[in-house]
């Protein structure tokens, strides 16, 4: 493909161009435009989908001119020098909880930062003044004191931001690291990609055992590492990042819009892999008389019991199900969000395989997935392809699988059993979901 003609002058003038138009809408609209201060907005509310277009279109602009304004070879290198220190910087801050440490009024010294975080001052003062070039914190007029900018103050807000971090940046990201020695392993001089989980690049990574065990899934890490009241933690981090992925992406609509739910009238539904039910309470919040059953691994029903109110909890239940197993309940419809996306093929067919025991003729699968891979990505700015790109190589180091188009979860269905007849399929591209509707004809 031709390469964009565009220079520095040139793309200032589409800068400048795009942020006019955005921020006309932003002002049209009455969106306040976010800041470095602490009491800036954390988010755009109120995107519509052009004007979040728009936005990606002017991040593709500021991306290239961020690449020209260095030139190519001082681009890699830079990118080279700070992407691990910049990751391990605010993983650090996360883990350690320098948030809080820091009052969203005012400062907070470097000492109080260490007495708080109880690591050494030495190592407070170093991670943040790597930090506050990346406008994590800001250094204060005090002498060794800092503030909250609104990027750190965006983390000290919002548990979910936070979970984000954690699961990212902790769990999967370490895995990235090992890319090249499992692809030298199991792929080297091969034509085809290994789909074996114990040839994925977290198996590998765990294989050392560095965190206490030797993890065959990303699941087995997160449920089981930790010792004593600490086991699960990962899991809890996860269920609140789940929980905060649906916020952010505005996908409460997209499972309201899934199925007629009011027409269900008092149908049993069970949330496979549903979390600590995050979808199971909304379902239920909004549709008095569904009945939801809640699977999910054990630790998740941890955060389940803390966070589903108390009335709803005669209708909305936690089952502990590994969904490699027969499927125990019988329901009307079983749902399926987000789940098959972290599998291969194989696996993804024998978790829809261990539904079979459980269906009657009539009853349904409803799958809610993502899709990673569009079918025109070219006519998408980079910045949103990234956002299926990344994906697919996160799946790639933990679990060996892919992001996978629409036509490919039909073919799952039909691998895993012909009595499951799909009878819809909507895939929208502006949320980037498809929904599957199969009945059972058995
Ligand atoms: C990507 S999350 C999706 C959670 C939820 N459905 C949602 O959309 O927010 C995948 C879920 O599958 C669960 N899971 C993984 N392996 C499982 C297994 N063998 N049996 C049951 N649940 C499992 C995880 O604990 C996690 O909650």
């Amino acid at each position: 493909m031709a390469q964009p003609q565009v220079t520095l002058t040139s793309l200032a003038a589409q800068i400048s161009d795009l942020t006019q138009q955005f921020t006309k809408f932003l002002g049209d609209n009455g969106i306040q435009q976010p800041s470095f201060a602490v009491d800036s907005p954390t988010s755009y509310s109120g995107l519509t989908s052009e004007s979040f277009l728009l936005r990606q279109k002017l991040i593709d602009a500021i991306n290239d001119m961020w690449i020209l304004t260095q030139g190519p070879s001082e681009s890699i290198f830079n990118y080279c020098h700070n992407t691990m220190p910049d990751q391990a910087a605010l993983s650090m801050l996360n883990h350690f909880d320098f948030w809080s440490a820091v009052p969203l009024e005012g400062s907070a010294s470097y000492e109080d930062i260490a007495r708080h975080t109880k690591l050494p001052t030495e190592v407070v003062r170093r991670v943040l003044e790597h930090s506050t070039t990346l406008r994590l914190f800001t250094k204060s007029e005090k002498a060794f004191h800092v503030e909250h900018t609104s990027r750190s103050a965006a983390l000290a807000k919002s548990s979910g931001l936070r979970a984000l971090v954690s699961t990212l940046l902790d769990d999967a990201g370490p895995p990235l690291t090992v890319m090249n020695e499992t692809l030298r392993r199991y792929c080297l001089g091969k034509t085809e990609l290994t789909t074996e989980m114990s040839e994925t690049a977290l198996a590998l990574f765990h294989s050392g055992g560095i965190f206490g065990g030797k993890y065959a899934t990303s699941w087995d890490f997160i449920e089981n590492d930790g010792e004593g009241p600490r086991k699960g933690w990962r899991q809890r981090t996860f269920v609140e990042f789940m929980r905060y992925i649906r916020e952010m992406f505005h996908l409460e609509s997209v499972i309201l819009g899934s199925y007629d739910w009011k027409n269900a009238g008092a149908a049993t539904v069970v949330d496979i892999g549903g979390s600590g039910g995050h979808d199971g309470v909304i379902l239920a919040q909004k549709f008095p008389d569904l009945n939801i059953v809640v699977q999910d691994l054990p630790e998740a029903g941890v955060p389940f019991e803390k966070n589903t109110p108390a009335e709803l909890k005669s209708r909305v239940s936690f089952m502990a199900h590994d969904f490699f197993n027969p499927q125990p309940v019988s329901a009307d419809i079983y749902m399926l969000k987000l789940i098959l996306h972290d599998w291969p093929d194989k696996e993804s067919v024998r978790i829809l395989q261990g539904l079979v025991p459980a269906m009657r003729p009539g009853s349904k699968v409803l799958f809610i997935d993502y899709v990673g891979k569009q079918s025109n990505p070219d006519d998408l700015p980079r910045s949103i392809q990234q956002m299926g790109t990344a994906t697919d190589l996160r799946m790639l180091a933990l679990f060996n699988a892919e992001e996978r188009p629409v036509k490919a979860w039909k073919e799952i269905f039909r691998a895993a059993d012909e009595r499951f007849e799909i009878t819809r399929v909507e895939a929208n591209p502006l949320t980037f979901y498809v929904v599957i509707e199969a009945v059972w004809r058995g």
